[in-house]
């Protein structure tokens, strides 16, 4: 039951996170957040409390490194459940800093774990990513397909469920639910909060908002030469309102069973960049100049959910489809075209 029930939220402040703060708000949860700001602002925080009518009941500016900092928030809140999304997620950075993802990642997990444990708190819904089946052979992904992670960022999230799971094998009292999210995108339908990349978007849908507002003059699609329908990549794009859902939703299947489980979340349906870039035309109403070129390194042809996993063990699917995500994306855009007041 939410009443009274408290939910550690590590950033928080984040694209995700902050849309999760919301929907726990909204369903009677306390929420407490950990944020080091680092790839954040305290101002998604301010729209999470205008949004959801009350703030988060605390919010720590630190890092999951700062153990004793860390310790201290499980010392003054009863942590119920912890939601853990703090970390690094920029796949072509983490190539060039590999040591940066695995220390944040990986040893923020640890960190997490250790002050979870210590306090005597077993429950965890833990952010992972589809990008840990890198090349896939076939789509959609089921979470029986095997892990091949491509990069440092993948493989950060692949060591993470490794260590969780190895974890939950021997302390029989810990839950983990590591949910795989395929493409998030889009905002609240409030078009008060989303996503504020900094500097260049490197991720396609900011990228197509910020063309869409004259502030890039162009999308680049990175490879028109794949083997999918029309040659461009391949995305399960799936809206951030269904995945902080998901979240919520998790949280009342922690107890089904102990130990770890993972579960896809995405829609099952794949869109090529340039069926997005359609899409995101008629959101906007204006016509989206792009060129195609060369593959990104790193880039794979294609990557769908099978979501039938968790529509099964929780009678849940993402309902938000592709219109809905450009039109909330493309609002967000224009109501916040510099992002959050600093
Ligand atoms: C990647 C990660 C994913 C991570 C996400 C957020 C992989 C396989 N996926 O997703 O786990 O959660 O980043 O950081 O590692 N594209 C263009 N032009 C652009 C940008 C992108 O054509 O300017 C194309 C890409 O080639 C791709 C699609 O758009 O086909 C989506 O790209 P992007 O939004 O960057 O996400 P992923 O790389 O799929």
């Amino acid at each position: 039951m939410p009443g009274g029930t408290t939910v550690l939220v590590t950033g928080g402040a984040g694209f995700i996170g902050s849309h999760t703060c919301v929907e726990l708000l909204d369903h009677g949860y306390d929420v407490v957040v950990v944020d080091d700001y680092s790839n954040s602002s305290p101002g998604a925080l301010e729209r999470v409390a205008k949004i959801a009518g009350r703030p988060p009941a605390a919010v720590y500016e630190i890092g999951l490194h700062d153990r004793r900092a860390l310790s201290r928030v499980f010392d003054e809140h009863a942590i119920d459940a912890v939601i853990h999304f703090a970390a690094k997620k920029a796949v072509g950075e983490s190539v060039d800093l590999p040591i940066t993802y695995y220390d944040t990642n990986v040893g923020g997990t640890t960190a997490l774990l250790r002050a979870m444990h210590d306090h005597g708190v077993h429950r965890l819904v833990f952010s992972s990513s589809c990008s840990i089946y890198g090349n896939a052979a076939r789509v959609p992904l089921t979470e029986a397909d095997p892990a091949d992670p491509t990069n440092p960022y993948a493989t950060s999230k692949w060591l993470c469920e490794q260590v969780l799971a190895d974890t939950c094998r021997y302390l029989p009292e810990l839950s983990v639910l590591s949910l795989r999210y395929f493409n998030p995108v889009g905002a609240h339908p409030s078009g008060l909060l989303g996503e504020v990349p900094r500097g260049t978007p490197g991720n396609v849908m900011p990228y197509l908002a910020q063309v869409a507002a004259g502030r890039l003059p162009q999308l680049r699609v990175f490879g028109g030469d794949y083997p999918t329908a029309d040659g461009t990549g391949v995305r399960d794009y799936v809206h951030v309102m269904d995945v902080a859902e998901g979240h919520r939703v998790a949280l009342e299947h922690l107890d089904d069973e102990h130990g770890m489980r993972v579960l896809n979340l995405g829609t099952g349906q794949g869109t090529s960049v340039l069926e997005l870039v359609a899409a995101f035309q008629r959101a906007c109403g204006t016509p989206i100049p792009y060129e195609i070129t060369d593959r990104r390194p790193g880039d794979v042809p294609a990557l769908v959910a099978d979501p039938s996993a968790v529509a099964r063990a929780w009678n849940w699917t993402a309902t938000r489809d592709l219109t809905a995500m450009c039109e909330d994306a493309w609002r967000f855009q224009e109501l916040n075209p510099s992002g959050y007041p600093a």
